[in-house]
């Protein structure tokens, strides 16, 4: 369905937004559940029961609610751009966050394996409380995203648990950087602390923390996910997707990252560089960040999926072929990036990291 017509079902503007799934819109997925119940952590039974206990002791069970530190928010005399980005940035996070908690449930509701299922319960059990706090912050504003209507409208990705390890692990420690860069920014810059919710970050990133090792204990019990010649190719896929698609959204909102004082180029680079370094834990390459083609090559990603969104809003014959037009443009502009070669390291015997930033 697509957002017109879900405003005309009778849900609200963001609701439509959050149900959307383009290429850059987080995405909800399915997998082949009865094979993650088959995973067998013994190889890595110190580590899990280490991780499994923190998380049953629920750091963070009193963190997700509102105190005196929630100042109000005027969203009425906001300027619009800032509002609007400021709105988009809330509904993308809250559907990251809650496709999350979709996933891990339903893991949780077909599972037999008592360690998947308990992981799966902990990390369910995060992600709704995270995907609560936010639509709570959206509902002060009259605009809160109607989750019951967003499991049911929008579309699943079936993605192989391989697939899913390396997708779920990269956006668990992505969403850790970002969120703990943002928080360390404003600790600094107090003053541009334009909404209450980033005071929250900073425990908050550790549950995300905590969900990327879940999944580097997982891709550790099976050597293959990671250090066979497909898996190296494969992981050096997703580190470029996930990395590129983040880079092309945020530079999407500039009134909202201008407002917390944040420059976007830098932030991403910071963000990549903390999550590659953390990714040493598990993943056998690394992408060269530094490397002069891979910022060139972003900024020409960028620039061919805004000419593909301008074509998109065009429509008619025009709108195809230039839609065609930058869809090539695109491809080349990922191939680009992917083709750049990649640094290799060795994952350490032990992959337990704490959160350090
Ligand atoms: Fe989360
Ligand atoms: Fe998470």
């Amino acid at each position: 369905m697509n957002a017109r017509a879900d405003v005309r079902a009778g849900v609200n503007e963001t609701t439509a937004k959050a149900t959307e799934t383009t290429l850059l819109d987080p995405r909800f997925y399915t997998t082949d559940f009865d094979a993650l119940d088959r995973i067998d952590v013994t190889p890595v039974r110190a580590e899990w029961d280490r991780l499994i206990a923190e998380m049953r002791s629920d750091p963070n069970r009193n963190h997700f609610r509102k105190t005196e530190a929630w100042d109000a928010t005027d969203w009425e005399s906001m300027d619009p751009q800032l509002r609007r980005e400021l709105v988009d940035f809330m509904v993308s996070s809250l559907t990251a966050e809650f496709s999350g908690c979709v996933l891990y449930k339903e893991m949780k509701r077909r599972g037999s394996n008592p360690d998947i299922c308990e992981l799966f319960n902990y990390m369910a059990r995060d992600e709704a409380r995270h995907a609560g706090f936010i639509n709570d912050a959206l509902r002060e504003a009259g605009i809160a995203v109607n989750l019951g209507f967003l499991t049911k409208a929008k579309k699943y990705t079936y993605f192989r648990p391989k697939f899913i390890y390396y997708a779920t692990y990269l956006s668990e420690k992505i969403g850790y950087a970002r969120y703990i860069t943002i928080y360390r920014h404003l600790e600094k810059h107090p003053e541009r602390i334009i909404h209450p919710i980033f005071k929250w970050f900073e425990q908050w990133c550790n549950d995300e923390f905590r969900h990327g090792e879940a999944f580097a204990l997982l891709m550790r019990t099976d050597p293959r996910l990671t250090q066979s010649l497909s898996s190296r190719l494969w992981i050096r896929f997703f580190l470029v997707a996930v990395f590129s698609v983040m880079y092309v959204r945020d530079h999407a909102r500039p009134a909202f990252h201008e407002a917390l004082g944040i420059e976007i180029g830098a932030y991403d680079h910071e963000v990549f560089r903390k999550t590659g370094e953390i990714a040493r834990q598990v993943f056998p390459v690394e992408i060269d960040i530094d490397n002069p083609r891979w910022q060139a090559g972003l900024e020409r990603l960028r620039r061919a999926m805004l000419a593909m969104d301008r074509a998109r809003r065009r429509g008619g014959i025009a709108g195809f072929l230039g839609r065609m037009a930058a869809g090539a443009r695109s491809a080349a502009a990922f191939a680009g990036l992917y083709l750049i070669p990649v640094r290799r390291s060795v994952p350490p015997t032990n992959p337990r990291l704490v959160p350090s930033y």
